[in-house]
């Protein structure tokens, strides 16, 4: 959540425009609000802030608001503390102009710290926690302290997870302070350096970065005294840290919307090849960690929101497939299982950005206990990756709508080829994937699109829908409701088929929509008639289903993918929630209130 981009080079140019273009590609990360701050050659600081997305924003105006100096840094918004508005948008300044900060996370102790601020008289431009990080700043400096160490000892006092940059303009340093949330360093060419919250803020330009750990600062001079490298601190100690380059081995992957209208069906159709994609794994790895999953004292998979839902199907697959009892867990409620760690648990982290706040926090309770992570990631170098013993790549590709689609598939495709190795089956489950991966590329065919976009028209006035799931397609048709709200904004709610009873049944009522997801194993009998109890009270059963039944009164056809029906069974749903959301005029892309990597609590 938030997004950072910082430019410098001394004696360069442009900085604000490759701060914008870098931003950009960040704006899945936060798009209420955006803003850059830029030193011009005098020395002085020139910030702009804007309401709504960055997307929109265009080179030359930023270009001519802050001229073409040699640093800038920027910030595109995911509102915590103060309204959406201007003046609450980044980057932020002192009293006196001289120092600006952008901000990641949340400072949880920041009424104490701005009480004291207030008290001595420090006048406040915007109602966001960030803003005190500059008075702190500014106030350690005019004691006499420099620029490194007052922002050392404002860091070290802040609580909650956060990551923040500093800008001084007089002498033209900057300061990345990582504090758990994520930041990396890019080494340009030329003596650029960039600083983001991921590597996407800067691929295009280089692929060798330098990891600011947690607790860590990084200082980059552009100044008189420029280094060709930042140096690293400790925070707490303020001890020298040595860092190596690291050079990161990730191709990017087409970004654009490739002709479509938004990105959101662009993934969706995209998983024609990352279900394949997914399960190319070196077969010795995977068998390597199914034998850890076999031998495991308890296993835990473990993720947020639709990740979440994956983890949820896993316990199923494994059960299933494997006849292996691992629980699921979601992130921000695994704290609570920590007295059942120990060396011998495995925890499964599963994560499209592995930026996850909530997982991470999840995963430091399990390292604590001496636990052995393995995680399933799409974005390569994130923090994730970085913090587990193992890892798979998802392989899907950069994922840059809100609404999780073709990673949730591969989370979902790589879970069931873990579980099939687990049973010793391997390859079978390979050839099962790698048929359900025809299947769809099949399945994701025009007429098919448009048969959906017709039950979209008859859904796009409704006020609720209901999904109902059994087994493996419980958690789907949490996701799927998960999916609707998101993009439509219609209220849906997904539940196993045998709670109906237990309540929802007396939301049902003329006309009600119910999609019943049905797969052909041993729950199809009992789904069927729980779609008729629906049915008898006057609800409109959409089902998604290998064969029609008289129960239906639309039918979405999908391939009998024996225990991959969780992928074939969400897919006609993540294109009915684009279609619902296109035609009620909301951007499928961007949701309202929501972003793509939740780096907060
Ligand atoms: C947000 C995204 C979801 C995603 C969840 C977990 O809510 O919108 O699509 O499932 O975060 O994110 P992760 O990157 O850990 O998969």
């Amino acid at each position: 959540m938030c997004g950072i981009v910082v430019y410098g080079r001394r004696g360069g140019s442009g900085a604000p425009a490759l701060v914008l273009e870098g931003l950009k590609k960040l704006e899945y990360r936060g798009y209420d609000s955006w803003g850059i701050a830029a030193l011009d050659r005098k020395g002085r600081i020139s910030v702009m802030r804007r309401v709504g997305k960055i997307g929109g924003a265009n080179a030359a105006a930023v270009s001519r608001r802050l001229g073409s100096g040699s640093v800038a840094m920027g910030h595109t918004r995911w509102a915590t503390h103060g309204g959406i508005s201007e003046r609450n948008a980044h980057p932020h300044l002192d009293c006196t102009g001289r120092i600006a900060v952008v901000h990641n996370g949340i400072i949880e102790n920041y009424q104490e710290l701005k009480s004291g601020l207030l008290a001595r008289k420090h006048r406040f431009s915007s109602e966001t926690d960030t803003e005190i990080l500059a008075h702190y700043i500014e106030e350690g400096m005019s004691r006499g302290q420099s620029f490194q160490q007052a922002t050392r000892s404002i860091a070290k006092r802040l609580s909650g997870r956060s990551a923040f940059v500093a800008l001084d303009s007089k002498s033209g340093q900057v300061i990345a302070v990582r504090l758990g949330a994520p930041l990396i360093v890019g080494i340009g060419k030329g003596g650029e350096l960039f600083v983001s919250s991921d590597i996407n803020g800067f691929l295009e330009h280089t692929n060798k970065v330098m990891y600011i750990d947690d607790n860590q600062m990084a200082l980059l001079s552009f100044g008189k005294r420029a280094a060709r490298l930042p140096a690293f601190f400790n925070v707490s100690t303020g001890a020298r840290v040595r860092k190596r380059i690291v050079a990161i081995d990730w191709k990017r992957s087409d970004e654009g919307k490739s002709g479509y209208d938004h990105f959101l069906i662009k993934e969706i159709m995209e998983q024609k090849h990352t279900i394949a994609q997914a399960i190319n794994q070196d077969d010795a790895t995977v068998r390597r960690a199914a034998n850890r999953i076999r031998n495991a004292f308890g296993v835990f998979i473990v993720g947020a929101g639709t990740a979440g839902r994956a983890c949820v199907a896993g316990e199923y697959l494994f059960s299933n497939i494997a006849k292996k009892h691992v629980n699921s867990a979601v992130a921000s409620e695994f704290g609570h299982y920590k007295h059942y760690l120990t060396k011998r648990t495995l925890m499964i982290a599963v994560s499209q950005s592995g930026e996850t706040v909530d997982l991470l926090d999840a995963i430091d309770v399990a390292k604590s206990k001496g636990s052995r992570i393995l995680s399933l990631i799409n974005v390569f170098g994130s923090t994730m990756m970085r913090v587990s013993d193992d890892f798979f790549m998802l392989n899907a590709g950069a994922e840059k709508a809100v609404a999780s689609t073709k990673a949730t598939t591969a989370q979902l495709s790589l879970l069931t080829l873990l579980a099939y190795a687990t049973a010793g089956r391997l390859k079978e489950g390979k050839r099962l994937l790698l048929n359900t991966a025809e299947q769809v590329n099949d399945m994701l065919n025009p007429r098919y699109e448009e048969r959906i976009r017709r039950l979209a028209k008859r859904l796009r006035s409704q006020r609720d829908i209901f999904v109902i799931g059994r087994g493996v397609n419980y958690p789907m048709a949490e996701e799927a409701a998960i999916k609707l709200q998101e993009t439509s904004y219609i209220h849906a709610h997904g539940f196993a088929g045998g709670e109906l009873k237990h309540g929802p049944l007396a939301l049902i009522g003329k006309g009600s929509p119910c999609i019943a997801l049905v797969a052909n194993d041993g729950s199809k009998r009992e789904m069927i008639s729980n779609a008729m109890e629906v049915k008898a009270r006057g609800g409109y059963i959409i089902g998604v289903a290998p064969e029609n039944n008289e129960v239906f009164d639309y039918w979405l056809r999908v391939p009998d993918a024996g225990e991959a029906s969780p992928i074939v069974n969400i897919i006609p749903v993540q294109i009915l929630a684009y279609h619902l959301a296109v035609m009620r005029g909301i951007n499928p892309d961007y949701p309202r209130n929501l972003a793509k990597s939740v780096t907060v609590k």
